[in-house]
């Protein structure tokens, strides 16, 4: 049986009128049972302030009962307190003060009348000139145990700030734009909406934790090769990583792990997303994985990694340290416009920095999209249930009269990037009270990697190294010329 709060906040505040009417008694009791009084007088105490905590914790309070005592020894103790508050130059009155009790307290204690409560102990002993210690008190009573430290001043928070919002990030506004569009007549979504909401992240953490093609491809990620080439690179020097799109930054954090273990003398990891949830997970793991590396300092960034240009924080006029930027996920092979990004958003990149991205493999060509359905297995097999739920998370959240949400891919073969294709997730939404709508969430590209290298080279972007795993994927290197 659960008791409600409000019941045992009400026995608490019986226990305390209790108290208050059995306290004079105790008081003007015979001296032979006044430790019986005493016991009982704080067990009644211990009660109420279990019962203030819920009735879930007995931890010691201040005012814990204190061992049993014999009236010789509380009277010996009431002479040892006047004798030291004597030898303070403090009358009763102005000790009082000090230890913020009443000075009748103070009389019953020296009298032996009243033995003092733990809380009126802790108050006393506290008073320092009075060089009253635990010891002194008959019984030894533990003294209390040093106070943890407010949440404020724990570690974890003590430490240098660890997250900012970039100017423009605005995801109320962004919020509304996605319900004021999916209540409108269909359409096209550009990729950011996919991650906006709490659930629609929830959903996108669940695929890619659970969906076994996803879990297994993160698992073959090739990163502690890529860190080496890194930091072979950079001759170990410093790094800023900043990870863009970093989602939970499970396969960031993972990097980061790798290049110090590869030799790199200092690492500050930036994660940039725009979802609030997903970046708090990102922060959170990477700071509970990286916490033993001294030289790694992690901070997150919410904003919109198309408005890069204005997130001034980002800035670093002398190009140190050297910076790596990541893209992992596929999250440049989400974006409209690759080159447009690399070139308008990706700015502030000094020669040789860094660009880590991870891309799809074009399993056909997309010069001949009567073969694409038959190799590409993604495409063939149907937008997947976890996709599905996913990407169908704000259509049924905002379209209230939607009775049927289908999806299949659509295949878009004149890209910007020469020799790319992308699947594009459509969603048809059914009601009987709209015609039905249909709405590009989300997609895919793959990529024909010698016209992606001349592409990304006429951006300033110079291959390194490409590493092929999982049959369908790459990790590649690029270096700013
Ligand atoms: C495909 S996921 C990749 C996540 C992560 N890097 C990984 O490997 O699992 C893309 C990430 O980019 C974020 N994102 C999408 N659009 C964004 C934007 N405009 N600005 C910043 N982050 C964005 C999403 O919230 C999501 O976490």
């Amino acid at each position: 049986m659960t008791v409600a709060t409000e019941d045992l906040q009400a026995l608490s505040s019986q226990t305390r009128t209790l108290l208050t009417k059995l306290s004079p008694w105790a008081a003007e009791a015979p001296r032979g049972v006044q430790s019986t009084w005493t016991e009982h007088l704080a067990r009644l105490t211990e009660l109420a302030q279990f019962l203030d905590a819920g009735g879930v914790r007995a931890e010691p309070g201040p005012g814990r009962a204190l061992p049993p005592v014999s009236p010789e020894q509380w009277m010996q103790f009431g002479r040892l307190l006047r004798d030291k508050r004597n030898a303070a130059g403090l009358s009763r009155v102005q000790l009082a003060r000090r230890a913020k009790i009443s000075d009748a307290t103070i009389k019953f204690i020296e009298s032996a009348r009243h033995p003092p409560s733990r809380a009126t102990l802790i108050r006393l002993i506290d008073v320092s000139d009075l060089k009253l210690h635990w010891a002194d008190v008959p019984g030894h009573p533990e003294p209390p145990a040093p106070e943890s430290p407010s949440p404020v001043d724990s570690p974890r928070l003590r430490g240098p700030l660890n997250c900012l919002l970039a100017p423009s990030y605005d995801p109320l506004s962004l919020h509304l734009e996605l319900t004021s569009y999916l209540q409108g007549a269909g359409g096209y979504l550009e990729q950011t909406y996919a991650y906006l909401e709490p659930g629609s992240a929830a959903a996108y953490r669940t695929l890619c934790q659970t969906w076994p093609p996803v879990a297994r491809l993160r698992s073959l990620m090739p990163l502690g090769e890529l860190a080496q080439q890194i930091v072979w690179l950079s001759g170990g020097a410093p790094l800023q990583l900043l990870a863009l799109g970093c989602g939970e930054g499970r396969a960031e954090t993972q990097l980061a792990g790798c290049l110090v273990d590869a030799g790199t003398a200092g690492l500050e990891l930036c994660l940039l997303d725009i979802s609030p949830p997903l970046l708090t997970s990102a922060y959170h793991h990477a700071v509970s994985h990286l916490a033993s590396l001294p030289q790694v300092h992690v901070w997150a960034l919410q904003g919109n990694f198309h408005h890069l240009p204005l997130y001034a924080a980002l800035c670093r006029p002398a190009a140190q340290p050297r910076r790596l930027i990541t893209m992992l996920g596929a999250t440049l092979a989400n974006l409209d416009h690759e080159p447009r990004f690399l070139q308008q958003s990706l700015v502030d990149c000094h020669r040789d920095d860094l660009l880590l991205l991870e891309l799809p493999v074009a399993p056909a060509s997309c010069a001949d999209p009567a073969l694409i359905p038959r190799h590409d297995r993604l495409f063939a097999s149907g937008v997947p249930a976890p996709y599905a739920a996913w990407l169908g998370h704000p259509l049924w959240r905002h379209c209230p009269q939607a009775e049927r949400i289908e999806f299949h891919w659509e295949l878009e073969t004149r890209r910007p990037v020469p020799g790319s294709y992308a699947l594009h997730a459509i969603a048809t939404v059914t009601s009987n009270q709209k015609a039905e709508r249909r709405f590009s969430v989300f997609r895919i590209a793959r990529y024909d990697f010698p016209p992606l290298i001349q592409c990304l080279r006429e951006l300033g972007w110079e291959e390194l190294s490409a590493e092929h795993y999982g049959s369908e994927h790459s990790l590649r290197l690029y270096r700013k010329v």
